[in-house]
């Protein structure tokens, strides 16, 4: 299988790993495809992300992804980070092979379900349109 060099880089040396020491949103999801677990970690001030970290039981893909992610939306308002989608972070990467495409989900659903739980404790979550998406039906045009 052939990775970009781009990939390469985000897997041998993930930004933003580990565990937050100070954050107010986190969002766990599994991937429906390999069972494999996401969880990010969000320190929101004002409505921007000002610090933003992940933890994956995922495979290497899934960390690459997670790593872009968390890079493209840090410094970001939720607003826009709740535009973020998985096809954007996958060009970003400059591509992935399409047998882990899937992988890529992960990051773009944790870092919505982090901001959803933002929302719900500031009593906010009918305030943004957040797209609950699972990765499974295929009705949208996510890149799963
Ligand atoms: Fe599960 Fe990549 S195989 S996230």
């Amino acid at each position: 299988m052939q990775y970009t060099r781009k990939v390469m880089d985000h897997f041998s040396n993930p930004r933003n790993v580990g565990e937050l020491k100070k954050y107010n949103a986190v969002g766990e999801v599994g991937n429906a495809k390999c069972g494999d677990i996401m969880r990010m970690y969000l320190y929101i001030e004002d409505d921007i992300i000002k610090d933003i970290s992940f933890k994956t039981f995922g495979c290497g893909a899934a960390i690459a992804t997670s790593s872009m992610a968390t890079e493209m939306i840090k410094g970001k308002s939720i607003k826009e980070a709740l535009q973020l989608t998985n096809k954007a972070v996958v060009e970003a990467l400059e591509g992935l092979p399409p047998v882990k495409l899937h992988c890529s989900v992960l990051a773009e659903e944790a870092v919505k379900a982090a901001i959803l739980d933002y929302l719900k404790k500031t009593g906010r979550e009918d305030e943004f349109e957040v797209d609950k998406c699972k990765g499974c039906c295929k009705a949208c045009d996510h890149a799963h």
